[in-house]
């Protein structure tokens, strides 16, 4: 992963699973780190880990919802260090649930963190490495911005934003020597579904209707990675998000049912449990 080396690196979300992984990863490949979060006290210590086994890190506090604050924290970066190779864009939640139960406030809390930061760093990070003649932007979508999934709807709105808009600056990009891949992983174990927020259901209920099985995020972060390296439009795994997408893409009829029959099944399950309470 010799690419990596002295490469200025911007990454949201740094302070838990993908973006922490990431960017412990690239300080070991001798990546110079400008790890983002809101969770600052947690991002502190990741950074103090980086540095203490020989990395360069540096944390800085921000609250993707604040777009003004990723245009100027994008900026003075690349003024400090002179220039801006990578950014991953990479910060996000989850809701799961009911979308009859969602108020549109919840509504615009996931389209502001999940899509509109994506956007903003998207476009402050482009204008810089259009100016330079390269740069890599990656952004983190989901196997749920490729397929619908079930009791996802928000989150699945969201993120088939994140992946058009990164296929499609990918091709207005490459003129300008400006690199743009989608992430789209399909279940990896990190903390975003324990913190998810919910609608009329449960981290349990979450879980049980989940028909996939939740990836390593070590080998996760690993494919990512060789996947940026080798300048992929798309980064779809593991094998359950791929054959989704395959099924939605050829028999989307297939996928449909079974996204309907899943929450048939669940429904049927809270209204036994509600009458047994
Ligand atoms: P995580 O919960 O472990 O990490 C998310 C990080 O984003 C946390 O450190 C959190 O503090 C930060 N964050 C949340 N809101 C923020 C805000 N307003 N401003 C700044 N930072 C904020 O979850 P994970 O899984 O590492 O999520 C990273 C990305 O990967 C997300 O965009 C998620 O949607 C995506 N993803 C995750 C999958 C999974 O199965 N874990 C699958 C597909 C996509």
């Amino acid at each position: 992963m010799e690419i990596f080396r002295n490469q200025v690196v911007i990454v949201t979300g740094a302070a838990s699973g993908f973006g922490r992984r990431i960017s412990e990863k690239l300080a070991t490949y001798g990546a110079k780190i400008i790890a983002a979060d809101i969770n600052f006290e947690q991002l502190q210590t990741v950074v103090a880990q980086i540095q203490k086994n020989g990395g360069q890190a540096e944390a800085q506090f921000l609250d993707v919802r604040d777009r003004d604050s990723i245009d100027s924290f994008i900026r003075q970066t690349t003024q400090k260090y002179g220039r801006l190779d990578y950014i991953f864009n990479n910060a996000g939640i989850a809701m799961g649930g009911e979308t009859y139960a969602m108020t549109i406030a919840d509504w615009q809390k996931i389209i502001d963190i999940n899509l509109w930061s994506v956007i903003q760093g998207t476009v402050t990070a482009y204008e810089i490495m259009r100016a330079q003649g390269s740069g890599h932007i990656i952004n983190t979508a989901s196997m749920l911005g490729l397929i619908p999934g079930p009791l996802s709807t928000a989150y699945s709105v969201t993120k088939h934003g994140v992946y058009g808009l990164s296929r499609a600056l990918r091709s207005e990009g490459k003129d300008w020597g400006v690199k743009v891949t989608a992430i789209c992983p399909g279940f990896v174990k990190t903390n975003l579904l324990n913190t998810s927020q919910m609608f009329e259901m449960t981290y349990e209920d979450m879980m049980k209707i989940l028909p996939y099985k939740v990836m390593d995020l070590d080998k996760a972060v690993d494919v990512i990675l060789k996947g940026v390296k080798n300048n992929r439009d798309l980064i779809v795994f593991p094998f359950h998000a791929r054959f989704s997408w395959w099924l939605s893409r050829y028999f989307r009829g297939l996928l449909n049912w079974g996204n309907e029959t899943i929450i048939s099944r669940y429904r049927q399950t809270k209204k036994t449990q509600s009458k047994v309470g």
